[in-house]
């Protein structure tokens, strides 16, 4: 937390009045100043009041029902309340009523926008624009701070990959370096680069390895060992970390048979110890009370100790340390130090983010904050960074002229409640812009709309009437996808298809004979095969929020060029599950080997080769991770580094020439992939390693450089050490992790 740190004080300090003066303070001048302040608070509190600030509580209804909580300090923070007349009512109590006058945390799910909706964020890593990201979650604070809200329970940093979780939706995908410069864009972002009242404190989650839950099925185990967390599923936190995320949340599972909300190995020996983190330690919603269903608490007094010695500073929603910390310090069993340690976490953030100088919002200016236009033109903008285009043939984009009759069709076509997406708490159904009521808008009278499918799990084998429109029409529009109540937490699916009948649906569009293009509004990666053929071009948007419509009507029609890539990769069938790019080698990787089809009858049990692929599906995916088409052609050429031999300390300067060789202008995405040929331990087949856009006009070329510093490689090996192993290495430069010729490196 400390570069975020050294920004809020200033802020604090100079809004102090006769504080002035330490402004000019050393960081460490100013740390202290902050330490001396929780020390003085502690020495008023009570135990009871000390461990009121470990409480958090959902709240709802009359402020009053939680008056004589507040008064008594035994509330240190608030979730779900966003009114912010309300908002200024609990934090007047606490501040004006309570003995001590310490403000409220006021917290909420603000996961991809707060009124202005983004694309989900699994959305917005398709993006690869860390830029634009930070500038959503920009907007996201100043939206939500305007109305109290200091804290949102974002970025989430789970690595994801099986697209049967629900929450996939949630996080940047199966990408340790994409989750990575995403989370640190989203914690600038929430939090600020230059702290002020619209800081909204990030919490990054859950810790740790949730979205490894066995058979993606959510809240299941997770067996990852402490390689797998260090290498693929920590480092993301510890960019966070690092770019001053000032709170965490652990998570619901149990990891290899220890709930993260009792792991004291990861909370107080990796991210307090390891990565010197002083910031507040959430529970996730009952993850404490959860530890007695897990077999692992007897019962709250139990789970309560858990937690404490585990390192976790406040409960969310199971009352343990409220209800029992005090009789746990009076018989010993708990330590008061642990108690001053855990509330101090807590004031630190308080402080930092000026909430006692500024607890109230100006309620009268809030309203003009939200759906600000340059918030509307950022999240359009988001949706046109992060469609995919994963087929055309040839018929995007539209030419508008010629079109009399455009077709628009679909259950996903005018949802505005689905296209928003999951975690949407506060998103609004009539602020949002369905692709039906954009493409009315820019061509009057030109668009007609018959549904075909009002919901996707509608299961409706005839379908005359779009058909029939179909047959009149130039060209069908059909968005078809899953909404949201088919995502996001407690949503997993075993079955990744188009649900109900959307797939007949493409099918009879396609047998008019009619160019059909499909848009697919979806929480996670469909398994679409079986569609593909039925579209004459496919654009992926995920739920792309509030200005959805506009973006992929500029998409469509060519204003914008797509230039969104795939944060996952895309299953032909989710009997493939896991698959993912950066897998470790097998000893024997796939060599072509004959598919079901081919084996003849009775074939020899070793006639087919043993290599590791599937019968029936074979080896790959639909579409690779870093995948994504363009309007537009690039081709790669001159790639070369500069040097063969490089030292742990060097940096590796990477040249080639990319050239824009079609029509249009369009933005690329160069892609850096790095292989350690050969270490302590087997290693990823490729790893991303850097990634930029790169826009260049029809016909332009340019030569780029690009930088990855040799300890960019560096990894826990056998012995449990991080470095840079060396050896030999390749790199890739490309348009995605399936393409592109190997360089050669080594590093001595
Ligand atoms: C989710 C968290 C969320 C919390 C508070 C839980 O169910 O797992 O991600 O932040 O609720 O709403």
């Amino acid at each position: 937390m400390k570069a975020v740190r050294t920004l809020i004080l200033a802020f604090v300090l100079v809004a102090l009045p006769g504080c002035q003066g330490q402004k000019a303070a050393s960081t460490v001048g100013t740390d202290a100043a902050v330490e001396a302040r929780i020390d003085k608070f502690l020495s008023q509190m009570t135990l009871s009041e000390k461990i009121g600030q470990m409480n958090q509580v959902s709240v709802g209804g009359d402020v009053s029902n939680y008056a004589d909580a507040l008064r008594k300090g035994q509330i240190g923070s608030i979730l779900n309340e966003v009114d912010p007349v309300k908002v200024n009512e609990f934090q007047r109590i606490s501040v004006e009523e309570s003995r001590l006058g310490i403000p409220l945390l006021v917290g909420r799910d603000v996961i991809h926008g707060f009124h202005t909706v983004f694309p989900i964020p699994l959305g917005l890593a398709a993006t690869f624009d860390p830029a634009l990201v930070e500038q959503g979650a920009r907007v996201a604070a100043l939206e939500a701070t305007a109305q109290g809200v200091r804290w949102t329970f974002s970025p989430m940093l789970d690595i994801a990959r099986d697209p049967r979780w629900g929450r996939i939706a949630e996080g940047s995908g199966e990408d340790t370096y994409l989750d990575a410069r995403m989370a640190e864009a989203m914690v600038y972002g929430y939090q600020g680069r230059a702290a002020d009242t619209t800081s909204m404190a990030a919490c990054i989650k859950h810790f740790v390895g949730y979205g490894a839950a066995e058979g993606g099925r959510d809240y299941n185990s997770t067996f990852l060992t402490e390689r797998q967390l260090r290498n693929v599923y920590l480092p993301p936190f510890e960019a966070a970390v690092k770019a001053g995320a000032m709170t965490l949340m652990t998570s619901f599972n149990d990891n290899d048979g220890v709930p993260s909300t009792a792991n004291t190995f990861m909370v107080k020996d990796v991210l307090r110890g390891e990565w010197g983190f002083d910031g507040l330690v959430v529970t996730d919603w009952n993850s404490m009370g959860e530890m007695i269903a897990h077999g692992y608490g007897t019962d709250r007094k139990d789970v309560a100790k858990k937690a404490l010695d585990a390192g976790v500073d406040m409960d969310m929603m199971t009352y343990g340390y409220v209800s029992h910390l005090e009789e746990l310090v009076h018989s010993g069993a708990v330590k008061e130090a642990a108690i001053d340690q855990a509330v101090r976490n807590i004031l630190r953030v308080k402080i930092l983010l000026g909430l006692f100088e500024h607890p109230y919002v100006d309620v009268d200016a809030s309203a003009a904050v939200q759906y600000a236009p340059e918030h509307l033109a950022a999240a359009q903008r988001s949706v046109e960074e992060s469609a995919i285009l994963l087929k055309n043939n040839g018929v995007l984009p539209l030419e508008a002229a010629p079109l009399r009759n455009i077709l628009v069709t679909g259950p996903l076509a005018d949802a505005p409640h689905d296209q928003l997406g999951t975690w949407a708490f506060d998103g609004e159904k009539e602020h949002t812009v369905t692709p039906l009521k954009a493409l009315k808008e820019r061509f009057p009278g030109k668009v007609s709309y018959v549904p075909g499918l009002t919901y996707s799990r509608e299961n409706r084998a005839r379908f005359d009437d779009v058909v029939a429109a179909a047959r009149r029409a130039d060209v069908v529009l059909v968005f078809v996808g899953e909404e949201a109540i088919l995502s996001g937490e407690a949503h997993s699916l075993a079955d990744l298809n188009l649900k109900g009948s959307q797939s007949e649906l493409l099918a009879a569009l396609k047998a008019t004979g009619k160019p059909v293009v499909a848009t697919v509004m979806a929480g996670r990666p469909l398994t679409i095969e079986r569609d593909l053929p039925n579209c004459d071009a496919l654009l992926y948007a995920f739920h792309p929020g509030t200005m959805g419509g506009p973006a992929l009507a500029n998409l469509l029609f060519g204003d914008v060029t797509p230039s969104g890539k795939t944060p996952v990769t895309f299953l032909r069938t989710v009997g493939q599950v896991p698959l993912y790019y950066n897998h470790t080698m097998t000893g024997r990787p796939y060599n072509g080997e004959t598919l079901l089809d081919d084996i003849p009858q009775e074939a020899g049990q070793t006639s087919l080769g043993n290599t590791s692929y599937y019968l029936d599906y074979g080896p790959y995916p639909l579409f690779p991770f870093g995948f994504g088409l363009s309007y537009t052609t690039f081709s790669y050429s001159d790639a070369s580094l500069d040097r063969d031999v490089y030292g742990k300390d060097d940096t590796i300067t990477i040249s080639c020439t990319l050239a824009n060789t079609g029509g249009r202008n369009g933005t690329e995405v160069v892609q850096v992939y790095v292989r350690d040929l050969m270490g302590s331990l087997t290693r990823p087949v490729k790893e991303l390693k850097h990634f930029e856009r790169v826009h260049l006009q029809a016909g332009e070329s340019r030569t780029l450089q690009m930088q990855i510093p040799v300890s960019e490689l560096a990894f826990y090996g056998q012995d449990g050490m991080k470095k840079v192993e060396p050896g030999d290495f390749q790199l890739w430069v490309a348009g995605d992790s399936d393409s592109g010729e190997p360089m050669n490196f080594c590093v001595k």
